[in-house]
């Protein structure tokens, strides 16, 4: 079932939105080689806690962190813990907030010190891939037409676009519905409408889209090894160019 959001509710999400941006930006900047992923984690959680929110993922489904952070050929899903970051790593941070019962949802790529031009091209093109996909998020297009315009922006770069794990409604509860792949044909699914918030967000591996889930039931790697990274932002669908609610500032 979609729920449309209405202006108070929108009002809501905005503010979640904020926080959950401002966490994933403080998570950007702290990752550099010699730190622990739980380090973040901790300096995450207690800033969400100062902003009178609460970190969506802790405990969701029996997750135990904060937010996750997924290294190099860790696709998402990782969960914080004594790893220390190293030089070069490709460190993909993602975050939730609830403030006042709705949820942020969001997620960015981040290279520890210098890296590889390879790994600053992935992080780029997975940026990027959003901002191709956004261009279709608006009331006249449908759901699958945002994620063909991902995967041909990901594919025309020589990457590959993850399958198995799509974007979702977001709102009162982080998953709603509907689905919003990163890949296929343009011209299926429901039609976009004003009111609609949902978490666009692609997943980029450097070599093939296969991926697996790691004996920890979580971790989401690729299968080939290749790196990969994550971009996504929770968005509100109107009339004209969507209005991206995870924003602190940065982007
Ligand atoms: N952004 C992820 C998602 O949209 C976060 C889920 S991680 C979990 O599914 F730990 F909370 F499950
Ligand atoms: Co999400």
């Amino acid at each position: 079932m979609i729920k449309l959001k209405s202006p108070k509710q929108i009002e809501k999400m905005r503010r979640a939105g904020k926080i959950t941006a401002a966490a994933r930006a403080l998570a950007g900047k702290m990752v550099a080689p010699g730190v622990t992923t739980r380090e973040i984690d901790k300096a995450v959680h207690d800033f969400i806690l100062s902003q009178g929110a609460t970190p969506t993922f802790l405990g969701y489904s029996g997750y135990p962190a904060s937010l996750c952070i997924s290294i190099n050929d860790e696709v998402i899903h990782g969960i914080p813990g004594k790893r220390v970051i190293r030089e070069g790593d490709v460190v993909s941070i993602d975050v939730g907030a609830t403030k006042d019962g709705f949820v942020g949802d969001c997620a960015a790529t981040f290279i520890a010190g210098k890296g590889s031009a390879e790994a600053h091209r992935l992080v780029e093109v997975t940026r990027q891939s959003f901002f191709e996909g956004i261009k279709y998020a608006k009331v006249g297009y449908r759901v699958s037409d945002i994620g063909a315009a991902v995967q041909s922006y990901v594919e025309k770069n020589g990457f590959s676009v993850v399958r198995d794990y799509v974007g979702h409604g977001v709102g009162e509860v982080m998953h709603e519905d509907p689905e919003i792949p990163n890949y296929g044909k343009p011209g299926h699914g429901m039609r976009l409408l004003a009111g609609m918030t949902i978490a666009v967000e692609p997943m980029v591996n450097a070599g093939g889209y296969p991926v697996k889930v790691l004996k920890d039931g979580w971790t989401v790697v690729t299968r080939d090894g290749s790196l990969s990274a994550h971009y996504e932002n929770t968005i509100l669908i109107t009339n004209g160019e969507p209005e991206i609610l995870t924003v602190a500032g940065e982007q």
